[in-house]
């Protein structure tokens, strides 16, 4: 595999990055004490858990120098070093009138690193205790699958490539992430993934003890095949080994129970979406057209399919709905009317009409999502209004284990 940060432990790489106290401040007067709850609202950025809690903060020592303490990172090399660095010196900053704030990495142990994940996994929805009712592989809880899980599962689908799957994957989940939402996407688009690139988190997973990190950009998550395929090399494999990089996506990553999981399927209806039927039973179908009429058959077939697999679908998104020339006019290159048909046919609403921009296309090739770049562009607040509408929707099944019919 191209990723991950494994196999290094024993290496410590020692830093200092140390503010030099100016000449005659006075001596800092925080106590040891003051220094851990300074840092607890600090979060690991790729955890999402406190630095203090995670067991990351050691040798905190105050003198007429400032601050001294030691951050255990949980890999070595960690990509988040910098920006942990910058994070402590904040929090720290009001506590050393204006003295320094020493910094050492070190790298946890295998034990320590084995505690973290230990403690990550006893986040609810991911304990095996709750989840085996359904989806279960090999054994291996699907947390998505429980009857206690909080996630919405988006499956982003359509019948025919090319129609904007990954990209309207990509902006809706941004978008969701802007208004407040805890976010991840699957790229289960296996032979012709695309997330990395188009959200721009292109940077290789960090695995801890086995569980996969998956890489952020914009507040959203994401795994992919594209993580473990060297570079322009052809994804090969059929049947059980697909079935089995899908179930990795599901349970061997830290997706620390998101709002919402996005599916980016791949085109049709072959294993890949079977597969994903069975871990994901609580899946929602949103099916992605354009507004030519055979778009719009291939698309048909694709609902289809939902229905025999017994998913719901929820709605359908049309793209490339319209392209607006520089006199303010809507040229419609593809047709019209394909998204309405459909939704009409399903008996789901057409939730968005997304106008063609080249805005959306260099975005998606550069890594900056409309959605994230131009929110109030003609496209980027289509993006957003259909996150608010997903939102609205709220899920058609009662999701908590604690309610009870009457
Ligand atoms: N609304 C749009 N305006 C401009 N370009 C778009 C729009 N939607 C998608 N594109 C571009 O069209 C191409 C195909 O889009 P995308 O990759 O999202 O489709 P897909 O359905 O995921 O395709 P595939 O079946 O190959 O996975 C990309 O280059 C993308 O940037
Ligand atoms: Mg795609």
């Amino acid at each position: 595999m191209g990723g991950g940060h494994v196999g290094h432990a024993g290496i410590v790489p020692m830093a200092v990055v140390q503010n030099p106290p100016s000449i005659g401040v006075p001596m800092p007067t925080a106590t040891i004490d003051q220094v851990i709850e300074a840092l607890r609202p600090v979060e690991d950025p790729e955890l999402h858990r406190s630095i203090v809690d995670l067991d990351m903060v050691h040798d905190i020592a105050v003198s007429s120098q400032g601050v001294s303490l030691t951050i255990t990172l949980t890999v070595a090399g960690c990509p988040m070093r910098n920006e942990i660095t910058n994070l402590v010196t904040n929090a720290l900053t009001p506590l050393v009138n204006g003295a320094g704030v020493s910094i050492n990495f070190g790298v946890m142990t295998d034990e320590q690193r084995q505690n973290v994940r230990t403690m990550l996994n006893g986040t609810p929805g991911a304990t095996a205790g709750s989840s085996q009712a359904h989806g279960h592989a090999e054994g291996r809880a699907v947390p998505f699958a429980a009857k206690d899980s909080t996630t919405r599962v988006l499956l982003i689908s359509s019948g025919k490539g090319g129609v904007g799957k990954s990209s309207v994957t990509t902006n809706l989940a941004v978008a969701l992430a802007a208004s407040g939402h805890t976010v991840g996407i699957v790229d289960a688009d296996i032979y012709g993934y695309s997330i990395p690139r188009m959200l721009g988190a292109e940077r290789d997973p960090v695995v801890i003890d086995g569980m996969l990190l998956p890489p952020e950009n914009y507040g959203v998550r994401c795994i992919s095949i594209g993580y473990f395929v060297p570079e322009g090399e052809a994804v090969i494999w059929r049947g059980p080994m697909l079935h089995k990089a899908l179930e990795q996506f599901l349970t061997d990553v830290f997706w620390d129970e998101p709002d919402y999981l996005l599916i980016d399927m791949p085109p049709g209806t072959g294993d890949i979406a079977l597969s994903l039927s069975q871990y994901l039973p609580r899946g929602e179908v949103f099916v992605v057209t354009t507004p030519q009429e055979a778009a719009q058959k291939v698309a048909r077939l694709s609902a289809a399919m939902a229905k025999k697999v017994n998913l719901t679908v929820r709605g359908v998104i049309e793209n490339m709905s319209w392209f607006t020339g520089d006199d303010g006019k809507r040229y419609e290159l593809f047709g019209s009317g394909g998204g309405a048909e459909l939704a009409a046919e399903l008996e789901v609403p057409l939730l968005a009409q997304i106008p063609l921009v080249t805005q959306l296309r260099e975005g998606g090739d550069d890594g900056h999502p409309i959605a994230a770049i131009a929110p109030e562009s003609e496209a980027g607040a289509a993006f957003h209004a259909l996150a608010a509408q997903i939102v609205a929707m709220k899920p058609k099944k009662i999701f908590s284990a604690g309610l009870k019919m009457v």
